[in-house]
């Protein structure tokens, strides 16, 4: 399975904050904020990772993250030559793709939880159809919403409803099968003037082949698009990080406990850190080898 990660946009709810940088760059407390997503492609176990971004914008995401070489993965980068939505991922991403699976993951949205680990692996396995999650929210009316039955039947999906047929938000984190390119392709841009994701989604509604994963209590999702929802997923990670000691989206740690990169690569990681607690965080795993 591809991952794609979208992390284009004028970023303009967070203006002036994203004037002159993409948003994706922006701290999540200790780390920028496109490592988040990062992380739960390299959680699937998806080591074949596209970044798509502006022109102004792709170069920095290059000086960041290279090749993915140091994470044991493999980063390419496209450009986005403006933000015409979503579902244009696949259309610049075709190639990239070629006759594989693929999972979106949006450049802002950031997710934790115990156990998230199984859900995306419960994802992954299910390579036939599309699969989407639900994220009960206090305010569906701002998000793409899903609607579905006890069986998890979903019932329908619709783009920022003005009447939400329920609480349930759709996160920026998306499962498909290989027909998604050619889907993509035939979608019409919506009355905000975008190719969505929610028309893609309910194509493969249509033929019957959307599968719904709800979130339970214990993960957390957020679109850090606004100046509340970064501040938000600042503060949780944080909290959780100087509680527990545990990081929260340190792509190196993944990428050593999944076998991608070696405890020397490791190590020589952290001596080039060894001035930041990050740094001193992936000494002390080398060191102590847990
Ligand atoms: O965050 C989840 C929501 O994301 C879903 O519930 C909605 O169904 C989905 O349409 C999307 O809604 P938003 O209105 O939040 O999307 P937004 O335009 O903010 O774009 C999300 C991210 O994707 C943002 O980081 C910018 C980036 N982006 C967006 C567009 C439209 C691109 O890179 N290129 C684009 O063309």
């Amino acid at each position: 399975m591809r991952g794609i990660i979208l992390a284009g946009g004028r970023g303009t709810r967070l203006y002036p904050l994203t004037i002159a940088v993409s948003k994706q760059l922006l701290p999540v407390y200790d780390k920028p904020l496109i490592y988040y997503p990062l992380s739960i492609l390299m959680l699937a176990g998806i080591r074949d990772v596209l970044i798509i971004s502006t022109k102004e914008a792709i170069d920095q995401y290059y000086s960041l993250l290279g090749d993915g070489g140091s994470f044991g993965i493999n980063i390419s980068y496209a450009i986005q030559e403006a933000p015409r939505g979503l579902a244009e991922a696949f259309i610049i991403g075709e190639e990239f793709i070629g006759g594989d699976d693929v999972c979106l993951i949006l450049g802002d949205n950031v997710f934790h939880g115990q156990n998230f680990s199984s859900t995306l692996a419960e994802a992954t396995k299910h390579n036939v159809g599309a699969t989407i999650f639900g994220y009960s929210v206090k305010n569906p009316k701002e998000f793409g919403v899903v609607e579905f039955d006890r069986d998890l039947n979903v019932l329908s999906i619709e783009e920022k409803p003005a009447r939400p047929k329920s609480s349930y938000a759709v996160p920026g984190l998306y499962f498909y099968d290989n027909s998604v390119v050619e889907i993509a392709k035939s979608v019409k841009p919506s009355q905000r003037g975008e190719l969505e994701i929610t028309s893609i989604n309910n194509e493969y509604l249509r033929r019957k082949k959307l599968k719904v994963i709800p979130i339970g209590r214990g993960t957390v999702w957020f679109d850090t698009g606004s100046p509340d929802g970064l501040m938000q997923a600042a503060t949780y990670v944080e909290v959780m990080q100087n509680s527990q000691g545990l990081y929260i989206a340190c792509l190196e740690e993944i990428a050593w406990r999944s076998g991608f990169i070696s405890s020397k690569q490791l190590e020589e990681k952290g001596r080039s850190l060894a001035q930041t607690d990050y740094g001193q965080y992936l000494l002390n795993l080398a060191k102590t080898g847990k």
